[in-house]
């Protein structure tokens, strides 16, 4: 009997901006201190896109980067889903501009908005893609510019992203390998602890909604932070359990990057010693869709995810959204 073909992870790459933004940098522009993020957040710095850098940028390097890392040619790849919150610009799709840039012209290309979440939502879309055959060569992108999108006078917010794109080749891989589970979730009704209120068509751009910074990042972070702390370890475990595969099992648990405390209270629920957790928060901060692969990019590079390692992604962000899934490390 022929074994069941999977999506599988085979390259990985990254697009991070040269730029960074050290705490000590913030303290001279905002009313905060190193000692107040470091120990509420885990963030030291985070990295910022120069003005003349746009999310489809970022997210072609990132493209190019993983395709090269996959041994793949642009031509070969027949779908590109990228996972962002701040588009180039309203429409066309980002991914669209992507595809232009690394000349994949075989390839169908949309954008996908789960903010935060994004990365494990297209993932989990596109492995699935992936295994019914319809496609074969898939990117699957996470890019954001949060530096455009928040109020550098709000020191609840600004000193917490960064900037960044991460992306990853799908193609068919066979048992055991590849994404062996997702789950995703949503709850619209706490779409007002976290959004951009102005920009789309329920509060067009105008004059005043830019005065009133209504076009920028409004977070109510402690509500936000309750949710993420239950829902990390919870849909990580769901999506475990579908799997078949025991958090013991686990090698490496690789989660959003928005907060430590966030994240050491998932490894906790899934009673997971920090050496099997891969941080790179203190260094980038929370990058939105582009946080997970950036650290399944590092983790990779850095000899931590080797070929048949079970590794979990999970995510929380703004909808409010979330999504899991288990892999088994194809490469
Ligand atoms: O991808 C999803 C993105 N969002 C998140 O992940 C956010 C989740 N939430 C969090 O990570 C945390 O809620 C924060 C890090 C945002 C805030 O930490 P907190 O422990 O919940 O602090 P808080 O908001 O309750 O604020 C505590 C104090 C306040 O002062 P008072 O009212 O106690 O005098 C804030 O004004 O800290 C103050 N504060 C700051 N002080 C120095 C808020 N931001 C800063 C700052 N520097 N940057």
């Amino acid at each position: 009997m022929r074994s069941k073909v999977r999506a599988g992870i085979v390259g990985v790459g990254v697009g991070i901006p040269d730029k960074v933004l050290t705490n000590h940098d913030l303290e001279r522009r905002i009313d905060t201190t190193d000692e107040w993020i470091v120990t509420r957040t885990g963030i030291r710095e985070r990295r910022i896109a120069p003005p003349s850098v746009a999310t489809s940028d970022l997210a072609a390097q990132a493209a190019r980067h993983a395709l090269q890392s996959a041994g793949k040619h642009a031509e070969e790849v027949d779908l590109i889903v990228v996972a962002t919150a701040t588009p180039d610009m309203p429409w066309p799709a980002t991914a669209c501009l992507v595809q232009a840039k690394i000349g994949a012209a075989r390839a169908a290309a949309f954008d996908l908005n789960a903010v935060c979440s994004g990365f494990v939502y297209a993932l989990w879309i596109a492995a699935q893609a992936v295994e019914t055959g319809a496609y074969r060569c898939v990117l699957v992108i996470g890019a954001d510019i949060l530096s455009r999108q928040v109020n550098w006078d709000d020191r609840a917010t600004c000193v917490l992203f960064g900037d960044g794109a991460g992306a990853v080749v799908l193609t068919p891989v066979e048992e055991p390998y590849g994404v062996l589970s997702g789950v995703m979730g949503a709850d619209g009704t706490g779409a007002p602890l976290l959004h951009v209120p102005a920009g789309g068509t329920r509060e067009p751009l105008s004059p005043e909604a830019i005065a009133r910074k209504r076009h920028t990042v409004h977070m109510r972070g402690r509500e936000v932070f309750k949710f993420a702390v239950t829902i990390m370890g919870e849909v990580s475990v769901q999506a475990l359990e579908k799997a078949g595969i025991s958090p013991e099992q686990v090698n490496l648990f690789i989660p959003h990057q928005a907060n430590i405390r966030i994240i050491q209270a998932a490894a906790e629920r899934l009673n997971l010693p920090m050496e099997r957790v891969f941080v790179n928060v203190d260094r980038y901060g929370n990058t939105s869709a582009a946080s997970i692969p950036i650290a399944i990019y590092e983790a990779w590079a850095q000899g931590r995810l080797k070929k048949g390692d079970v590794a979990v992604v999970v995510g929380f962000g703004a909808g409010l959204t979330w999504g899991a899934c288990v892999l088994r490390w194809a490469y």
